[in-house]
């Protein structure tokens, strides 16, 4: 394409270090929307005829047609996406195919595939994520009344409900989808018309382009838009982050399926064996997603590692944007799928998550909120409800078993009925709280809001 200035033409190793032909091709949908919208632009600005640009659009769409049945050869000579589909455009249609980058350049073309494709995969993404919502939210609704212990520092807490646990999830991801379509504000604006760095002294229809390819607005520095990758690394971080949620609760599953938590059975078709111990039934796809995080969070670094010290405006460093984040939406889209799916076929051992909430000492908060009620101050009531639960731990007597008025006389005889597993849980009803009703009503708001 620039043979004109060189004597020799490119060394081998030069042109397989440059090409990003064997990554960047999945961007020729977006190239060829963006050409063809420059191209109506042209016949606007009477640079093209009518029938110019019908032959660049019918031969464009036929390259498109060719790429969808894996029908196109792509030639590392021509570097990258754009050069492949320009070249061949040329070689079916001839003279008008020579026509089509006038007033553009692969600076400006690139940074308007890549924003369409970034606004596709964040709408495809928030789409996986809405299912896995919906997986929560029908575990969440069947497990709605299935006591667990809630835990801080790994150590039993205070009982909550599974239902309540999972909608700890459904409210992550919906901020995460909250995130995207934040993100998506941001880039869905058209810089076509920057050219390489300083816009044209042609002059086409930037906002027709925009219109046409669904952008929202046009860009206001030519030189700001074509080195530009904020919104790459914005929906990185956005994916890293969506990592990290799908991680904590790998880790939370990998947990209640050990035999020591014992709170939930995976399906056969979501785990593996091992290939030694007969009796292994392995996590593996939480496993996997914990361990998967792990490149979201490269991606994401490396992406503002490579921008940092970059004057304006391109610098060929920013090709290597497209590799974190074609692979961070590969990982998260499998990732999300697979999880959604196994969600669904998760099953709850109700009986072990209930004893093991109905561990007395869980309700240790709840017995100090009781002598709260009966006029001790909370810093009193504490230590008090400390020393019973020193008591029952030299005794080895659960702590509902405990002579209480033996420790205090503010120990009523109603002190028993502190220790009914469902009356604790109905007690907790302010917004937020686990009561069983508070879950039911979270619940039915999510399922009207995601669907
Ligand atoms: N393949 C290039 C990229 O992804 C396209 C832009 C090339 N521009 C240039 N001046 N060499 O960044």
């Amino acid at each position: 394409m620039w043979k004109g200035r060189f004597a020799q033409a490119t060394a081998d190793l030069v042109q397989q270090y440059g090409e990003s032909i064997s990554y960047d091709w999945r961007l020729y949908k977006h190239d060829i929307a963006g050409s063809i919208a420059h191209a109506r632009a042209q016949v606007k600005a009477k640079l093209l005829t009518e029938e110019e640009f019908n032959q660049i659009e019918t031969g464009l769409r036929g390259i498109e047609k060719d790429i969808d049945a894996g029908n196109f050869k792509f030639s590392i000579e021509l570097e990258d996406i754009h050069m492949n589909i320009e070249s061949e455009l040329t070689t079916r249609i001839g003279a008008a195919g020579g026509k089509l980058h006038t007033a553009r350049s692969r600076n400006d073309q690139v940074a308007t595939d890549t924003r369409l494709y970034c606004r596709e995969q964040v709408d495809n993404i928030s789409e996986h994520l809405k299912d896995l919502q919906r997986s929560l939210l029908g575990k969440a609704e069947q497990y709605a009344a299935a006591f667990i212990p809630g835990y801080t520092h790994l150590q039993r807490g205070q009982p909550v409900t599974v239902g309540h646990h999972l909608l700890a999830y459904v409210e992550m991801f919906a901020r995460d989808l909250d995130r995207l379509a934040d993100a998506r504000k941001r880039l869905n604006v058209s810089p076509l018309g920057s050219g390489a760095l300083a816009g044209s002294t042609i002059n086409l229809d930037r906002e027709q382009i925009a219109a046409e390819l669904g952008f929202d607005s046009i860009t206001t520095n030519s030189m700001d838009a074509i080195s530009d990758r904020d919104y790459i690394m914005e929906l990185l971080f956005d994916f890293a982050l969506i990592g990290t949620h799908l991680s904590r609760l790998s880790e939370d599953l990998i947990l209640w399926c050990s035999s020591e938590f014992g709170f939930a059975t995976l399906s056969d078709a979501h785990t593996t064996g091992s290939s030694l111990m007969p009796q292994k039934k392995n996590p593996d796809v939480c496993e996997l997603t914990r361990g998967k995080t792990g490149r979201l969070y490269g991606n994401l670094v490396s992406l503002l590692t490579a921008a940092k010290g970059l004057p304006l405006t391109y610098n060929r460093d920013l090709q290597e944007d497209k590799e974190p984040l074609f692979d961070s939406i590969d990982t998260l889209l499998l990732a999300l799928s697979v999880n959604t799916e196994m969600i669904a076929d998760m099953q709850i051992n109700v009986d072990t998550c209930k004893a093991a909430a109905s561990d007395p000492l869980l309700l240790a908060t709840d017995l100090a909120d009781y002598l709260v009620k009966n006029g001790v101050p909370f810093r009193s009531a504490h230590e008090l409800v400390g020393k019973a639960v020193a008591v029952s731990v030299q005794e080895n007597t659960p702590l509902d078993e405990l002579d209480l008025n033996k420790i205090s006389e503010h120990y009523g005889a109603d002190t028993k009925d502190i220790f009914n597993l469902q009356t604790a849980l109905e007690a907790r009803t302010n917004v937020g709280a686990p009561s069983i009703s508070n879950v039911q009503k979270q619940i039915k708001c999510w399922t009207k809001k995601i669907n």
